[in-house]
């Protein structure tokens, strides 16, 4: 094999799971991941199938903790952001780990507390939550990061009408500088339509003090996917600025500051080397034991909101190739799955790589195209490729899947929505079935009645 083949192939495998091995089987070669070839799986499960890996979601959440314990003097705490992939089971997960849930509104809550997620560690979003989300969250989460003054007075005549015990508070801000990412992923930057400027924060803090709510913490994410932490400096600034000014009117002081999340993953092979989320922990870190220090202020618990860095690499999703179409340009390997499981491509032009799953180490025959069934020109998943020679009834993998692909998934041409599996320590285990065709049609009511 080339070398230039052989170094590509290594880095194509260190974007899958950190369990992901090639084993070779004679003349051939098997892609496993957690011992389990992925071949069997695509054979068993069905596809499109997503795969997520136990040890790397570990791997990951602990990365971010020793990270957090070395750089941060004071308490420290990380928010999954249920938004990137939730289901059942992997609440389940975050329960059973020193982490909070972040749940945008009714649905995501729904899906927590069933999953028995303690009330104390869910946390609920929304730029624009409805009165069902606000009554959800009052009565199912222990925080609520409200993002608008006008969302504080309906929390607060809620609260009156009801006179229950409200859920610790912390106000969004929006810091008007946003991290350097795809546009539709920036959220911190002036015309955002997230969070409040620092006016109204600290109107917010006001009213809340005024009323006494119990207004707990600061929250700001400036976007998602980015690799450069340097804008998280002014943010952090912004926040500590509107902090002293009503610690020294008020006496008011929150327990906790949230910067969100967004820290970036390499998706391909050109996305490395990346710079280690490591080095993300210690600028916050630095920054805000830096920014405290100036203005006197004592060091507030640091929560972190990774959603994308802790399951993006857990997560690779499997296709069938169906068809393979050489056209004069180009060499089409038509996938079974596309912009419904994975509409990443379509929306940001966002740049995957894959493997076929058995007999890797093949030379590669040049550049293709991997496109979706879906009737859609931009239903293309990978656009030139280096891949080598593929045979419809082939499978391949793409690494990096866990984040925002079923999440933001669809029933777009009638698609079924894939089947997801847990793997842990060489055991595979089913948690959330296929999509049926029935499924498809379990909330239509029909017109008239058609049997008659
Ligand atoms: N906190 C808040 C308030 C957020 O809105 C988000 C993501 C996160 C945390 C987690 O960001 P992460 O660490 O996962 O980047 N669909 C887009 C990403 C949208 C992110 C929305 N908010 C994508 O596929 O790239």
């Amino acid at each position: 094999m080339a070398l230039k083949q052989s170094n590509m192939l290594a880095q194509r495998i260190s974007l899958f799971p950190n369990s992901a091995q090639i084993e070779k089987q004679g003349p051939t070669s098997r892609l496993t991941v957690s011992g389990l070839s992925l071949l069997d799986l695509a054979r068993q499960y069905g596809t499109p199938l997503y795969v997520y890996d136990r040890s790397t979601l570990q791997a990951g959440l602990q990365r971010y903790e020793q990270g957090l314990a070395e750089a941060y003097p004071a308490p420290s705490g990380i928010t999954y952001a249920g938004k990137a992939f939730l289901c059942t089971a992997l609440a389940q997960w975050v329960g059973q780990q020193d982490l909070w849930l972040d749940c945008t509104g009714a649905g995501e809550l729904a899906i927590a507390s069933a999953a028995g997620v303690p009330k104390s560690r869910l946390l609920v979003h929304g730029v624009n939550k409805s009165e069902a989300d606000l009554r959800a969250a009052l009565e199912q989460a222990g925080t609520i990061v409200v993002d608008n003054l006008g969302e504080l007075e309906r929390l607060h005549a809620m609260l009156t009408a009801s006179s229950s015990r409200s859920p610790d508070l912390w106000l969004r801000l929006r810091p008007g500088v946003a991290v350097d990412t795809h546009a539709y992923r920036q959220t911190g930057q002036e015309n955002s339509k997230f969070g409040m400027g620092p006016e109204e924060v600290f109107q917010a803090i006001q009213f809340c003090q005024l009323n006494g709510l119990p207004l707990k913490g600061i929250h700001f994410h400036q976007g998602s996917h980015f690799h450069d932490p340097a804008p998280i400096g002014p943010a952090l600034d912004t926040a500590l600025d509107i902090i002293s000014e009503a610690h020294s009117t008020f006496g008011w002081l929150p327990d906790t500051l949230c910067p969100g999340g967004g820290w970036g993953v390499p998706y391909h092979e050109d996305d490395l080397p990346h710079l280690p989320v490591e080095s993300y922990v210690q600028f916050i870190s630095e920054r805000l034991i830096k920014g405290c220090q100036i203005r006197n202020l004592p060091l507030p618990k640091l929560q972190l909101e990774p959603g994308r860095s802790l399951v993006a690499q857990a997560g690779v999703s499997i296709y069938r190739v169906e068809t393979v179409k050489n056209t004069p340009q180009r060499r089409w390997l038509m996938l079974d799955g596309g912009m419904a499981d994975n509409p990443r491509p379509a929306l940001y032009r966002a740049r995957y790589t894959a493997l076929p799953v058995a007999d890797l180490e093949r030379p590669f025959a040049g550049p293709a195209w991997l496109g979706g069934p879906f009737c859609e020109s931009g239903d293309i998943l990978i656009e030139d490729l280096e891949m080598p020679d593929i045979q419809p009834g082939e499978y391949l993998a793409v690494p990096v899947s866990g984040a925002y692909h079923l999440s933001m998934g669809s029933n777009y041409n009638g698609a079924r929505k894939p089947a997801v599996v847990w793997l842990d320590g060489g055991q595979a285990t089913l948690i959330q079935r296929r999509e049926t065709l029935e499924d498809l049609t379990r909330r239509d009511l029909p017109l008239i009645d058609v049997s008659k």
